[in-house]
């Protein structure tokens, strides 16, 4: 039977293998308290050099996370793309070349509703992949009839770009959910058609950070032009992003409000 309101929780990348262990740690409590029905994480920065390995998918999907969504390190470690292909519950943008591993949506079952999750990759000040726009009306035409609920991970640097694609796919999708930036935007809302947004879910990774990187090399970086490898900071962590309320009836957004798990 479906549930009367379906409680799905998004959160930002993950930056570092101290944060996959975070959320393995922290987020199980977290979602039980929530009465989370899905959780969905961007996952694509959880290994210590960008992308995501073995370990991190594993210590994600035991914290809770029913999918892990990607981004442009999709493809970075070599382990996880040799992972993609057998995974049903890890995806990378749908918007990539055809021919590489992996898939960009799948159809899921969590209580008692069927969860259509997407993930697609602007291409504004990224990599001029193919067009977002159109692999989403591709998706919701080949998954027609076979979903309750939809959400799509949009991972993508342009604010504009992200909002116009909510815009565009407003009343088709129950929720739209920005990452990429590891920044949250306060701009939480359920759009005219029904449709629950937010520019960037923000991340999980260290307080003391640029962008969860160590403070003192991603300076160096900008004073002195020097390609220093990045690497995660170390200190508390915390995770953000979104709790969406939906309509398993409707399909449509009821609410949307920030999230915040922290160290206790
Ligand atoms: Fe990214």
């Amino acid at each position: 039977m479906k549930t009367q309101v379906f409680r799905l929780l998004c959160l930002g990348d993950v930056v570092g293998p101290d944060a996959a262990l975070f959320l393995r740690r922290r987020l199980p409590a977290f979602r039980q308290r929530s009465g989370c029905d899905f959780v969905v994480v961007n996952g694509e920065n959880a290994a210590r050099h960008n992308g995501l390995d073995r370990e991190g998918a594993q210590l994600l999907f035991a914290g809770g996370a029913d999918v892990i969504t990607t981004g442009n390190h999709a493809f970075r470690q070599k382990e996880i793309r040799e992972e993609l292909d057998g995974a049903t519950a890890l995806l990378r943008p749908a918007n990539f070349p055809g021919h590489l591993p992996g898939r960009g949506w799948g159809i899921y079952q969590a209580g008692g509703c069927r969860v259509l999750v997407a993930n697609v990759q602007g291409t504004l000040f990224m990599e001029a992949l193919s067009s977002p726009f159109e692999a989403m009306e591709k998706i919701l035409a080949e998954a027609a009839g076979r979903y309750d609920v939809a959400v799509c991970d949009i991972h993508a640097e342009a604010t504009a770009e992200k909002i116009a694609f909510a815009r565009r796919f407003d009343g088709r999708l129950s929720a739209v959910a920005g990452t990429h930036t590891h920044v949250p935007t306060a701009d939480h809302t359920v759009l005219p058609g029904g449709t629950g947004y937010v520019t960037d879910l923000g991340m999980c990774g260290a307080v003391e950070s640029v962008l969860g990187m160590a403070v003192d090399v991603a300076v160096a970086r900008f004073v002195d032009h020097l390609p220093t490898p990045y690497t995660p900071a170390k200190g508390a962590i915390a995770a953000t992003g979104a709790l969406f309320e939906l309509d398993p009836f409707s399909g449509k957004c009821l609410s949307v409000a920030p999230v915040k798990i922290e160290e206790t």
